[in-house]
Order: structure tokens, then sequence, then C-alpha cells
């Protein structure tokens, strides 16, 4: 097995009173998209800024491309891009002027930068718009750009946060072609996201919760980690019929998905026959049940709970 690139070691974070991290133990393998997902105030943008070593943590240990981020912080720094959750683009300065801008902030020579240039502009598609001012790019460009200013300097882990946050599902799957074809290249990511359609794009992912870390693996071997199914129901009153298995399906964990309800179980062959007779008892009608394998949000839910 190949060498982590990242390892996360029993890290803690205090705010005084607050608890943002309660001991995080990770690794990250090289090539992997490694995405760190959970609501807000959930610790994601925490433990991204003591893996960038932006920030001390409490307690633990952290070491990325083999330096200790408590010693070697400058070497990790010179190693990494870390687009923050509010990245600084100068909405004054043209595209160009930006990325030119990033390239001083790492003391690129004007030869490093002249070879740089043209393949970052074409993977991200800002070729045509290199003259236009940051300000006045779409929000999805916005964050192309902001992307390839973190590249400038070829980092060999890229860590986002949030990147896609607010960009429209068109541009965020533009997003996520370009993050394929850089781990093609052999670079690193770690990212944060609260949209969970993203963590089935991610090879591995990280769930947390209230500065815990709930679960960690491939997706597949998260949506394992919980025994039970999922009974998919649909019908007359979605409202009435939530309020019912509430009521008397309480030690079952019960939630809306989208247009339907799901509903956990151990055993749901039995149990799909037994609501299905209870609904119809209280006058929901047009009810249709399936059974499925739990989604992440499903998963995300149980744990929580
Ligand atoms: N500098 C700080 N001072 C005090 N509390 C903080 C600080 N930074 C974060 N916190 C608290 O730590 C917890 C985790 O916050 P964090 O920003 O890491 O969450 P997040 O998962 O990134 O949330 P979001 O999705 O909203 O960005 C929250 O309760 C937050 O209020
Ligand atoms: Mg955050």
């Amino acid at each position: 097995m190949t060498e982590p690139v990242i390892t996360v070691e029993d890290v803690c974070k205090n705010f005084n009173s607050v608890q943002a991290l309660k001991s995080i133990s990770l690794q990250v393998q090289p090539g992997e998209i490694f995405g760190l997902i959970g609501p807000d105030g959930a610790g994601k943008t925490t433990l991204i800024r003591i893996m960038t070593t932006v920030m001390s943590p409490t307690k633990g240990k952290v070491n990325i491309l083999g330096w200790d981020s408590d010693k070697q912080a400058q070497k990790i720094k010179d190693n990494i891009g870390y687009m923050s959750q509010q990245f600084g683009l100068y909405n004054d300065l043209t595209v160009l002027e930006n990325l030119k801008f990033y390239a001083d902030v790492y003391q690129l020579s004007s030869n490093q930068w002249q070879q740089r240039l043209p393949h970052l502009l074409d993977f991200s598609g800002l070729a045509e718009f290199i003259k236009r001012k940051a300000g006045n790019l779409s929000g999805g460009m916005k964050q192309k750009l902001g992307l390839i200013c973190t590249l400038i300097h070829t980092p060999k882990i890229l860590f986002l946060d949030e990147p896609t946050n607010g960009v429209d599902p068109l541009s965020r799957r533009e997003f996520w072609k370009i993050l394929y074809t850089l781990t093609s290249q052999g670079l690193t990511i770690v990212v944060s996201t609260a949209y969970l359609e993203e963590a089935e794009r991610c090879t591995k992912i990280g769930l947390i919760h209230r500065g815990e870390l709930l679960a960690w693996g491939s997706s597949q071997h998260i949506k394992q980690m919980i025994p039970q199914k999922v009974i998919e129901i649909r019908c007359s009153d979605n409202r009435k019929a939530m309020e019912l298995l509430k009521q008397h399906y309480h030690s079952h964990s019960v939630s809306f998905f989208g247009d339907c309800i799901h509903v956990f179980t151990g055993d749901a062959e039995n149990l799909r026959v037994q609501l299905k007779i209870f609904l119809e008892n209280n006058k929901i009608n047009k009810i249709i049940t399936e059974i499925h394998p739990p989604q992440l949000e499903d998963v995300l839910l149980s744990l929580i709970e």
C-alpha cells in the first residue's frame, strides 16, 4: 500500500467552550478526491484550516506529504493549494491580472508563469475571457478562476472549501470534470461540500457532524455501514402519513426524502406489508412501496439521529 499524503491523528479544536473538532483521525491516499461532507457548522472549514496549517489544532497531529504541520508548516504551504470558502479574487482586476497576482504571491519566475498559464486557461475554459474583469464573471466562472489561481504554483494537494456553493448544476458538473482531469494528472484533492450528490463523485468521503467524523470510506463502504434497508413510500397524503408513522412507528427512523417518505428497517419485507395495511386503515390511499438499499443521505440521517 502507498503512503498516505495526509494523516490526521486524533485532532481536536476548541474555540473557548465550542468543541469544533472532536478527535478526528483520517488518512488520504495520493490521487484521491476526499470529500468532507457535513451540514453548516459541522467543522469542515476548521479541519481544512488545520490541514492547510492556517490554524493549529488544540490537540493531535497532522502530517501532510511527510511533513509535520507544526514544525514544517512552510514546506507544506509551498506544496499545497487552498481555495478558502471566501476565496479572494480582485473584482476590479481582469482574469489575467488576478492570475498574475497569485503568480507573484507564489514568487513564480516569468518563465514558470509563461509556461503554466496556457495550460491553466485551456482546461478551465477561461482562455477567451482573460481580459474580462473578475467582477463581471458568472458565479461558476469565478469559481474556476479561483481554482486555477490556487493551481498556479503546481501544488501536489488541493484543498477546496465548498467550491461549488451557490453554483448552478451545469457549472458544478463542469467544475467536477476539471477536478477529475486534475486527479488523473496525479493531484490529490480534499473538497468540502454540503451537497450530498457531490459526495458520490468522491473516491472517499468523511461524514462530519458537530465536530465528529461519523464515517469515513468510499460511498459504497459507508452505505454498507448500516444493516437497514429503506422502505420508500409514496401515497395520497405525505404529511398525514408522516404524522401517523412518527406516532406509531417512532422506534424506526422515518424521514421525508424528496416527494416520498423513507423508513429504515432491518426487516424491510415484513414491515412493508405492515405499513401498507396500517396506512390504508388510516384512510391513506394510492400507496406505493418499494425497498431500496440506503442512500448516503439516509445513512447520514440515521447516524445523526
Ligand atoms: N474562529 C472561531 N471562533 C469561534 N468559533 C468558531 C470559529 N471558527 C469556527 N467556529 C465554530 O466551530 C464550529 C465549526 O465551524 P466550521 O466553520 O468549521 O463549520 P463548517 O462545517 O465549515 O460550516 P459551514 O458549512 O457553515 O461553512 C461552529 O460551531 C463554528 O461556530
Ligand atoms: Mg465552512
